[in-house]
C-alpha cells in the first residue's frame, strides 16, 4: 500500500513508477481525505509507503492532518518507508514524519530523496524546458534506487538530498508554512473561464467558486499550487512574482 501527495504530478509519478516495481496499490491522500477514509488495514500488506513532496524543508500540512487521523489496522512492525521528492533539498522532512508515525507505534524504515522540477513558483521562474527534461531523466536513477531497496525492504537513510545541516533548516525554515501560510496572494485575472477546475483539483477543499471565481480559504490551503499550475485559462497567479514564472505539471504522467 502506498499513500501519495501530489499537486503538481511529480510525487505521482515516483509512486506510479515504485507501485509498479513492487506491486503494490495506491491510495491518493486527496481521494481519501475527501471520503474520509482514514482506517486501513494492512493486516495483508507486507510494504507500507508515503510519497511525498518537500514544503519548506518539511512535510505538506495533508500530511500532518492526514497521519494524525491515520490508523493502520493490523500493523505488526511491517516496512515502513518514505520516499519524499523535492527540488533541490528535503531538509529533515523525514524527521517530522518520523516522529508522526512513532506517535502511532509505528516505525518509518527508511528515506528516499527524488530531486525533481522545482515547482515553487513565488520564489522563482521554473527552469526552461530542456532543464526540466534533464532533471526529469536524472530523477531515474534515484527512482530506480529506491525501487530497488524498496523491493528488498532495504532500512536505513538512502536520502542524497537533505541538504547540508537539513535539522537547522527545517527548524529555521517550516515555521515560516505551518504558520505564515496565507492564500492573499492568489490573483485571479478577468482570463478566468469560471471553469471550477480549481476548485476540483484542491486536495484540502480550500476554494469555492464565488460570483464565477475562486475564493481561497485560508486555513484550509496547504499552499500546492494545483490551482494555479493547472488553471486552463492560466489566470491564477502568485502576485508578488507576476504572471510569468510558468506553470508545470510533470509531463511524464497522466494528470
Ligand atoms: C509550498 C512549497 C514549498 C516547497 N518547498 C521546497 C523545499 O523546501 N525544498 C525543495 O527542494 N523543494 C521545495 N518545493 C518544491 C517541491 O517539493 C517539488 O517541486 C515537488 O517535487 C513537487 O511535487 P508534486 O509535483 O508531487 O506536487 C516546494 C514546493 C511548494 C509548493
Amino acid at each position: 500500500m502506498i499513500f501519495y501527495f501530489s499537486a503538481t504530478g511529480n510525487s505521482k509519478y515516483v509512486a506510479e513508477r515504485i507501485a509498479a516495481a513492487t506491486d503494490d496499490h495506491l491510495v491518493y491522500l486527496r481521494d481519501a481525505i475527501r471520503s474520509r477514509s482514514y482506517q486501513y488495514d494492512v493486516s495483508y500488506e507486507s510494504r507500507i509507503g508515503f510519497v511525498s513532496p518537500t514544503y519548506f524543508f518539511g512535510l505538506p500540512s495533508i500530511l500532518h492532518f492526514f497521519l494524525e487521523k491515520l490508523t493502520l489496522t493490523g500493523y505488526k512492525d511491517q516496512y515502513v518507508y518514505l520516499v519524499l521528492t523535492c527540488g533541490a533539498s528535503t531538509g529533515d522532512a523525514a524527521g517530522q514524519m518520523a516522529k508522526l508515525l512513532k506517535a502511532k507505534g509505528v516505525t518509518l524504515s527508511a528515506q528516499f530523496g527524488v530531486p525533481m522540477v522545482d515547482n515553487y513558483v513565488p520564489l522563482g521562474k521554473l527552469a526552461d524546458r530542456e532543464a526540466m527534461d534533464r532533471k526529469l531523466d536524472e530523477a531515474e536513477e534515484y527512482i530506480d534506487e529506491a525501487s530497488r531497496a524498496i523491493r528488498s525492504k532495504g532500512i536505513g537513510d538512502y536520502n542524497r538530498c537533505q541538504g547540508m545541516t537539513p535539522g537547522a533548516m527545517t527548524a529555521s525554515l517550516y515555521p515560516l508554512y505551518a504558520h505564515g501560510r496565507s492564500t492573499k496572494p492568489f490573483v485571479v485575472t478577468d482570463a478566468c473561464i469560471s471553469c471550477g477546475l480549481c476548485q476540483e483539483l484542491c486536495p484540502c477543499a480550500a476554494i469555492t467558486i464565488t460570483d464565477g471565481k475562486p475564493v481561497w480559504t485560508k486555513k484550509q490551503c496547504v499552499r500546492c499550487l494545483a490551482c494555479l499550475h493547472r488553471c486552463p485559462a492560466e489566470a491564477i497567479h502568485w502576485k508578488k512574482a507576476g504572471e510569468n514564472n510558468g506553470r508545470y505539471y510533470n509531463p511524464r504522467v497522466q494528470p
